[in-house]
Parts: structure tokens; sequence; C-alpha cells
């Protein structure tokens, strides 16, 4: 459906011109009980959403909009496992590998819970073969690196989660390689040992060039140091396609295998995840799980206005839609979460950046923004200032989690301070009154005081979330990254379309494949006439 045809849709638009005028000071000055009413807790994190440009009739409008298109049904059906990936006939049951108990969900009529948890007991034992040196390599040595071969969904997640739990690792060191450029191999290879080092190839279809590419690269690196025979036991394949793991020459019993409903962008919790159960063993794994399982169950059940998910993503569509938001910026202040901005630009950029709904009729609305960010402090000395003082008014969620294995003063006191300084930065601005106040208080003239006062002064009122995790163990990011992963899928109800499908990357990668076909000399059609002039450039040198 067209949500901007729902009554809360024309109630927001109204409501979002009445409040336009108001700063968020002046919000938090006339409800002194504002910061606790706008913040919600569950699974460890708690969500303030107050430092936002939205008082209680926006939530009950924008709660209204949610009940209006349906919302409630749509959970329902992807955790039943309907085929809600209407393009791809597919349903979406990324939820369905980390339920926990007893359960069933069906595809199709038949339960997929067996054929998860047997996959994962395989991934598992494999884990715990690698980690206590039982696997050994071709000449008798044990594992002491694993390199993960994959991209996007098969190399995004994993890669972000080994990153946050670095602390938690006590297993083989892990490495990801993703880029088709050459060197991205290579300066990973150079200090390995090939009788030490197991490759995991992770691709969801076994057909990516990037992931081949490189997959035949480290092969050769292999066979050159222990020969053919070395391969069964430094190969192993994470993947759909049984068909295409034995054609590359890896034996299907070192295939770990996943579904088609599962989505590339949402399979860190399937066989995907092998290099994690490596490097922080199966038990901190299932914690993970375990951890995103509770909060399916808070999604599923808590009402919307006190849904973490829900509030995320309604608050997300208001700034998007009604506030003018094109872009939002992620700021996570625990370092190991570096990754995090780049798997949620895949997340969210991959599944809602369209522009057409589910039904093929083209929006009239603005859909997925720009997603993009920098750990915390590192990004204050980089791009802050356009978020501070610049044109555009960009949402961001800053995260911080409040104890992590190896934490230490005084560092923790600053990434507290800093994160929270930010979001108040943001919020309050500082007006010309209190730039004039400073200046003067400070010895300096009125002419001075004249020359800065407009670039001094900081308009506020620029909306933000704060994310504060109890601690960054494996359970509660798990829990994390399906609260985000839930967000995508509620604006993604609403807005109508299809979260879950990707047209939109198969252009380029067509062109691609006759490009390369083209630079290795094979005749082909001429293409249009800027690329005609890049061949040309690039055939001159
Ligand atoms: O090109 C985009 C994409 O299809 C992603 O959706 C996916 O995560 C990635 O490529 C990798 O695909 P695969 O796991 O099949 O190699």
């Amino acid at each position: 459906m067209n949500p901007t045809q729902t009554t809360a849709w024309h109630q927001l638009s109204d409501h979002a011109q009445a409040l336009a005028p108001r700063h968020m000071r002046e919000l938090f000055a006339a409800d002194p009980a504002r910061p606790r009413h706008f913040r919600t807790k569950a699974c460890g994190i708690l969500l303030d959403y107050s430092k936002n440009r939205l008082n209680d009739d926006t939530l009950r409008h924008l709660v209204a909009l949610a009940d209006e298109c349906d919302l409630r049904s749509h959970i329902r059906a992807m955790f039943d496992g309907e085929a809600i990936n209407g393009t791809e006939g597919r349903a979406v049951l990324h939820t369905a590998l980390r339920a926990q108990g007893d359960c069933q969900v069906l595809v199709d009529g038949e339960d997929v819970i067996p054929a998860i948890r047997g996959v994962r007991e395989r991934v598992n034992a494999f884990a715990r073969q690698v980690r206590s040196g039982a696997w050994k390599g071709h000449s008798g040595e044990s594992i002491s690196d694993v390199v993960n071969i994959g991209i996007g969904g098969s190399d995004l997640g994993p890669y972000m989660v080994c990153e946050a739990l670095r602390p938690y690792a006590d297993g083989p060191r892990v490495h990801f390689v993703s880029n088709v450029d050459s060197l991205h191999l290579t300066q990973t290879l150079a200090t390995l040992d090939p009788a030490r080092t197991l490759f995991v190839i992770a691709s969801k279809t076994f057909t990516t060039l990037e992931t081949l590419t490189n997959a035949r690269s480290a092969r050769a690196w292999l066979v050159a140091a222990g020969g053919e025979a070395a391969v069964a036991r430094h190969f192993v394949a994470v993947s759909t396609n049984a068909e295409k793991v034995a054609q590359f020459g890896i034996d299907p019993a070192n295939m770990f295998g996943f579904w088609d409903w599962v989505g590339g962008r949402y399979s860190l919790w399937s066989a995907i995840g092998l290099p994690i159960a490596i490097s922080i063993g199966p038990q901190r794994f299932d914690e993970m799980l375990a951890g995103a399982f509770a909060m399916d169950q808070h999604f599923r059940t808590a009402p919307l206005a006190e849904n973490l998910p829900v509030l995320l993503g309604l608050i997300g569509l208001w700034c998007v839609d009604f506030l003018g938001a094109s872009s939002h910026a992620i700021a996570p202040y625990n370092q190991t979460l570096h990754r995090l901005p780049a798997f949620l630009q895949q997340l969210d950029m991959e599944s809602n950046g369209k522009r057409v709904r589910a039904d093929g009729s083209e929006v009239d609305y603005a859909t997925g923004p720009v997603i993009w960010g920098e750990p915390g402090t590192n990004g204050q000395h980089a791009f802050f200032q356009l978020l501070h003082q610049g044109t555009a008014m960009i949402p961001v969620d800053f995260i911080l989690a409040l104890a992590q294995p190896g934490q230490k003063e005084p560092h923790r006191t600053s990434q507290i301070a800093n994160c929270l300084a930010q979001s108040a930065a943001l919020m309050l601005g500082k007006t010309e009154g209190e730039v004039r106040a400073e200046m003067s208080a400070r010895g300096a003239t009125e002419a001075a005081i004249e020359a800065l006062l407009a670039h001094r002064v900081f308009p506020g009122n620029r909306p933000s979330n704060t994310l504060l995790l109890d601690d960054l163990s494996p359970r509660t990011l798990g829990a994390l990254l399906a609260l985000y992963e839930h967000k995508v899928f509620v604006q993604g109800s609403i807005w109508g379309i299809n979260s879950f499908d990707q047209w939109g990357v198969e252009l380029g990668k067509q062109l691609a494949s006759g490009l390369e076909e083209r630079l290795r000399g094979a005749s082909a059609p001429a293409c249009d006439a800027s690329t005609e002039a890049l061949l040309a450039y690039i055939a001159e040198r």
C-alpha cells in the first residue's frame, strides 16, 4: 500500500509543520520528564530518543501509521515463513536461524529447524576441531590462521562481529579478504604459513566474481606450497550451491550449507558465521544467537510504542519523510565496532534503497537514507563539523557499550564524555547570546565578537538517538544487530517496499562481466561513448 494515503501520514504532515518552529531546547524546557519519558530498554540496550524533534503526538501518529500499514501482520508473516520476498518468491527466515528451544518454522510445509540445528552442530564441531588443533593441515600441523574469502553479506557480517568481539577471541587468527584487488589477498597472505592456513570460501551463490577470483588465487598459493592434495585440508566452503562448490574443487563433505530464505546481508547467523565460531568459540557464538533471539521476542511481543526496533524505525522514517533527512550517521564509541557502519550500510541500503513498492508501483516519498559513519571520536575530528554546522540535517545514532573486557581508565571516562557531549551539542547548539557572553567573558573586543559571531553559532536542534549497551558481550551484540535488522524491516514495511531483494546490484555486475571479456581480448559490442573513451585511455597505457 501507499503509506501517503493513510490518515496518519496526513496527520504527520500537518504535525511536522506545527512542530517545525519548536527547538528541542524548548521541548526539554517544557517537559522536565522528557529524558526519562522518551527512552526504553530491552535486551541490555537502552534507547534514548529524547533528542529527536518529536513529542507524544508525533509518537501517537507514528504508531498509528504503523497500524494503518499493518506492521503487526507483516511481522507475523516474516516470522511465520510466508514468502514475503515476492520478487524472488522466498520466505525471509534469518530469525529461524537463532530460534531457541522447542519450536517449528515451516517453509512450504516443512519444518526448517532440524536442518538449521544440524548445520549448526556441524559448524560447531568443525570450529571446535580447528580451535583445539585436532583439524590438521596437509603436513600434520594445526591451523593458526583462517582466511574468509567472501564479499557483501558473506564478508561484512562475520568480519564486523569478529572485530566487535575481539576481546573474546581465543581461537586461531581470522582474516577477511573481499576486494578483487589482488593486494587485498596478497597482503593478507604475506605473513601466513600455507601449512597452517585454512580458507573459508563464503558465497551464498558461489558465482560471485570477486570471491571466485580471490578463491582461485588462494588455491594457487596453497597448491604451490603443498600440492593439489593439500586442498582438502585447507579449503572449506559456506554456500547454498553444492554443485558450484564441487565444481570449484572443494569436497562437499567440507561444505556448510544454508538456504535461499537467508538473505546475504542477514546471513551471519547461519554457517556464514563459521569464522565467528572459530574465533570466539561455539558457546559464545550461541550466546550471540540467544541475544538476537531475545530481541526477536521483544520485537514480536512488545507494544509498538515500547518496541525498540519499531521506535528506531519510526523515528528514522519521521526524519526522512517529514523532516527532510536524506542521510543517517552511525557513530559507535567502542573501537571494536569499527566495521558496524559498513555492515549497516549494506543491511540498510541494500534492503531499503528502493524506488518502487513491492507491487511495482513507483514511490512518491523518500525511502532508505544514505547510511554512513565511523567510530565516534575519530568522526568528531573528521566530519562532525558538517553535522554541527553544515546545511544538511543528518540524524545520528550514538552507540556506546558501557562495559567491555579490556576497557581501561582514563579512556573509558573520555569515551563516555565524548559520546554524551556530541549528542548534547547537536541538540542544544549555541545561540548568538551564548557566543557573545562566552567571548566577552574571555575579554574579546566588540569588533572581534562581531567578526566571529556567525561562525561560532551552532543552530542545534539536530536529532540523534543514543544507544547505551550494558556491555559488548556476544549476547548484547546479537541483540543490537537484530535490533537494526528489524528497524530496517519496520521501515521497509511502512514504505511498502520489498526489503529483501537487491536487483539494483545486477546491472553493474552484468556490464562488468562484458567489459572483463572485452579487456581480455574477446570481441564484444561497443559500449557507451563515455566507457569507450575510458577504455581507449586505459589501452594507451
Ligand atoms: O552484489 C550484492 C550481493 O548479491 C549481496 O547481496 C551479497 O551479500 C553479495 O553480493 C555476495 O553474494 P554471495 O554470497 O552470493 O557471494
